[in-house]
């Protein structure tokens, strides 16, 4: 069956025009006016933007992590990901040491298969580099289809790495064409300051925050750039939140290395007053790195529309608050990190973003899709709208507005970190390959349908 979407404003990274598109299958078939097409139901998307589906290079689904797991599945998260305009997500698979990354990619192909209701693809984090390890990412990149590499510099003793483990990885993502990701604060200077918190009885969830300063971002980011230039290789600094950590990225860019940043709406959007609220409130605010001081938000708008960040990933990792994040009570350093934030990263940046005035439509289509794809090997099969890309649509109603809350949203978790906001446009209707998954507001999908994403190897965008 074909469909035809009539009547709509279609935008991509680089234009907006009234046009009609054309799905055949799984693909965009053409695109134009008055598209003559009997067979084919029509759709009707008068008043509404054609985006491309999002693309949510963050993801942590079904991870084990803090001493418990998220409470989002490859189902819970993916289905509530397509109710906010979501229709492929990356999302990181965990290895540990002494094991072999195929049996990690093997964990993980478990985890989403049957569950996933839109399309996703891995990144595999390295937490060693052995020879065995290092010899087996040639296969991981070139067979497995997984073409970006995580190493975190923080989470001392549970995930963090040292310095040559990253510059190992470096160098062999330079020779097999790998992107390589950073979780970037400095893990030993944080623990530190967490325990010398602790020890004077600092304990409450704002402690996070002011025990993970700006400068330990902007350290490990910088450090993480200036390795990456030796060996002449390719990065993407994850959740960036602070000036300090922007204005390392900036510099790099501007000697023209391949570093690239991505922020979250977390960041642009909250700060870190959320984390200091009686009864504990402030855990559903605890993200690494923290929300900071309100001036940084302008700054990560800024490097967004000049083009020193080019992504915004949800990095979502929802716990409950009952039952997960109260791990944490009477001791911060315990309460999981992450948030829920798969479903309103879209919605949050149009509203703040678009109806703002702080970002251009094709801008907004370039952070939340475009970049992303062309980042991580998808484009243009993803992240844009011609003949032949993967009809992955979303139609939004820019004149509707909703409120944001627990109540409504479809994540699996017992908050929302964006509670009673009122955001501008709404999702009618997301196409995933021509198929609905959400129709009218009701999801139509199935568990099961997404596909994995074999990405290739990195180009420079
Ligand atoms: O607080 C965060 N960001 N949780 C998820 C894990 C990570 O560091 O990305
Ligand atoms: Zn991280
Ligand atoms: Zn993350």
């Amino acid at each position: 069956m074909k469909k035809l979407i009539r009547g709509g404003t279609i935008v991509t990274a680089s234009d907006c025009y009234v046009g009609e598109v054309l799905i055949e299958g799984e693909k965009v078939a053409a695109i134009g006016e008055q598209l003559d097409e009997e067979h084919a139901e029509i759709i009707d998307a008068s008043g509404c933007y054609i985006f491309p589906g999002g693309i949510d290079p963050h993801t942590h689904l079904d991870m084990p992590f803090g001493g418990t797991v998220t409470a989002d599945d490859f189902e819970t998260g993916t289905r509530a990901a397509a109710f906010g305009g979501t229709t492929s997500i990356i999302d990181f698979c965990l290895t540990t040491k002494g094991n072999t990354l195929a049996s990690a990619i093997q964990t993980w192909h478990k985890k989403a298969k049957g569950k996933a209701c839109i399309d996703y693809g891995f990144h595999l984090m390295v937490s060693e580099a052995s020879d065995e390890v290092l010899q087996e990412l040639g296969a991981v990149v070139e067979k497995e289809g997984i073409s970006s590499l995580k190493v975190f510099l923080a989470y001392k003793n549970v995930l963090q790495v040292d310095d040559e483990t990253l510059f190992k990885t470096l160098v062999k993502a330079e020779q097999l064409g790998a992107l390589v990701q950073v979780h970037a604060e400095n893990g030993d200077v944080i623990d530190y300051l967490t325990k010398k918190a602790l020890a004077e009885g600092k304990s409450e969830p704002i402690y996070h925050a002011l025990t993970r300063p700006p400068e330990a971002e902007g350290e490990a980011t910088g450090r993480a750039i200036a390795l990456t230039a030796l060996a002449n290789a390719q990065l993407y600094v994850v959740h960036v939140s602070c000036a300090e950590a922007v204005k390392r990225i900036a510099e790099a860019r501007e000697k023209g290395w391949k570093i690239y940043g991505e922020t979250c709406p977390q960041y642009l959007v909250l700060d870190i007053s959320s984390l200091d609220q009686p009864n504990f409130e402030g855990a559903k605010y605890v993200w690494s790195p923290p929300l900071r001081e309100k001036w940084h938000q302008e700054v990560l708008w800024s490097a967004l529309r000049s083009g020193i960040l080019q992504t915004v990933g949800s990095d979502q990792c929802s716990f409950n608050f009952n039952g997960q994040k109260e791990l944490g009570r009477g001791d911060f350093t315990k309460i999981p990190n992450g948030g829920p934030m798969i479903e309103d990263r879209f919605s949050l940046l149009y509203s703040e973003g678009v109806a703002k005035g702080r970002l251009s439509l094709n801008q907004f289509v370039d952070v939340i899709s475009t970049k992303a794809a062309k980042l991580f090997g998808l484009f243009p099969k993803k992240g844009t709208i011609v003949v032949g890309s993967d009809a992955d649509l979303v139609i939004f109603n820019p004149h509707a507005k909703r409120t944001i809350s627990k109540k409504s949203h479809h994540m699996n978790v017992d908050y929302n970190a964006f509670e009673g906001m009122e955001v501008k446009g709404d999702i009618i209707s997301v196409l995933s390959r021509g198929k609905y998954v959400i129709k009218e507001k009701e999801f139509v999908g199935q568990a099961g349908a997404g596909q994995f994403l074999k990405r290739r190897a990195f180009r420079q965008p």
